[in-house]
């Protein structure tokens, strides 16, 4: 074997990527590596684990909206310089309608953390675009248990696959890696807005219905602490990832994503000619070209942004109204929604 020791850093909001870590440790077990796991959850100090020059990291999590999980990006920023060899293990959200199978998308989920990784001088020894069932119920509902274990199935074998090679040579690269690059790189400008702007957006889509019995378990699990309580209501700040804990593990089922409220909003927002406005106010000409454009955008984005957090404050003190709550409750869709987490999943564990 290449290597004897393997230090994984995860992070998972709903079990995927913590499930990928246990069988990537499954095999490494069957090759005899000394294997140790680390959940990045609320990372407050970078603690390197013990090293020696046959030492494999490993890094899992999600991808969200064609990037890596945000505090995951932010972990690999902090990473200590070194030597070691790195493996990428990006989750993505798979499909399967009737007997069809769909694949996620990665984006910069691989690329951006192995430029990181590589800059800070370790050596890439592979990456694996990893379809688990997607977790994303605010945009779709949560598969059925068949499609589940029909697309977990057809993975565990890959997982052992993968690890395998990369145990024996020190280089494993999966074909999807390089089928799927021209899309991810095509995919790159939707990965950018999604970072820079919509992520903020889509944090301040979730709210609890009048079902909240205040049990503050999605405050305490929170990997981003980034739900407070308000008045005996949870409150979600900019920081959150949305990354499906908190809404799919409320024991009353009280979290939903509010769609009568941030698609009507961002619809109103997004025809309001800001930057326009200011440029009339103050006589400016910003003229043509491709900065003048990403300055309107930003202009547009920070008014919207600025407009979103507003209205959300006001939203979160609307729904103390009991009608007003259940008119939210009712016209939002994860109410009718399945859930979604890794079969076998404790909260406790993620
Ligand atoms: C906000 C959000 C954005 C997502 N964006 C993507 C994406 O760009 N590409 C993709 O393949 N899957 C995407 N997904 C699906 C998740 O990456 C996928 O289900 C992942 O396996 C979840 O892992 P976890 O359970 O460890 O959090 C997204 C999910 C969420 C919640």
């Amino acid at each position: 074997m290449k290597f004897n020791n393997l230090i994984i850093y995860y992070l998972s909001g709903t079990g995927n990527a913590l499930k990928a870590s246990e069988w990537l440790i499954e095999k490494a077990s069957e090759c005899g590596m000394k294997t140790s796991i680390h959940s990045i959850d609320r990372f407050k100090d970078m603690v390197l684990r013990e090293t020696n020059d046959k030492t494999l990291f490993a890094f899992c999590y999600p991808t969200h909206g064609f990037n890596p999980a945000p505090l995951m990006l932010k972990f690999m920023f902090k990473f200590p310089r070194g030597k070691a060899d790195v493996v990428f293990v990006n989750t993505r959200g798979g499909l399967k309608f009737k007997k069809m199978y769909f694949p996620g998308l990665s984006g910069l989920a691989q690329i951006l953390p192995m430029a990181i990784l590589k800059i800070k001088g370790y050596k890439i020894a592979g990456s694996l675009p990893f379809d688990l069932p997607s977790n994303w119920i605010s945009l779709h509902p949560g598969l059925t248990n068949n499609a589940v274990n029909d697309i977990v199935n057809r993975r565990r074998g890959q997982m052992k696959n993968f690890a395998g090679r990369l145990f024996k040579n020190g280089k494993a690269y999966n074909y999807k890696f390089f089928l799927y690059m021209p899309l991810d790189i095509a995919v790159i400008p939707i990965a950018a807005g999604y970072y820079f702007f919509f992520r903020f957006v889509l944090a301040k889509s979730f709210y609890a219905t009048s079902d909240c019995n205040d049990c503050r378990i999605c405050v305490k699990n929170c990997p981003t602490e980034s739900i407070k309580i308000v008045g005996s209501r949870p409150y979600w700040k900019y920081t959150c990832e949305s990354c499906m804990r908190c809404i799919s593990t409320c024991p009353k089922k009280s979290i939903q994503t509010a769609h009568s409220f941030i698609i009507p909003m961002l619809y109103f927002l997004s025809v309001l000619p800001v930057a326009a406005a200011i440029y009339n106010a103050f006589n400016i000409n910003i003229g043509h070209g491709v900065l003048n454009y990403a300055i309107t955008k930003m202009l547009n984005w920070i008014f919207t942004l600025t407009a979103v957090f507003a209205a959300y404050l006001i939203f979160s003190f609307l729904l103390k109204l009991k009608p007003i709550n259940k008119f939210f409750e009712y016209t939002s869709l994860t109410r009718y929604w399945r859930r979604y987490l890794f079969p076998g999943t404790k909260i406790k564990n993620l």
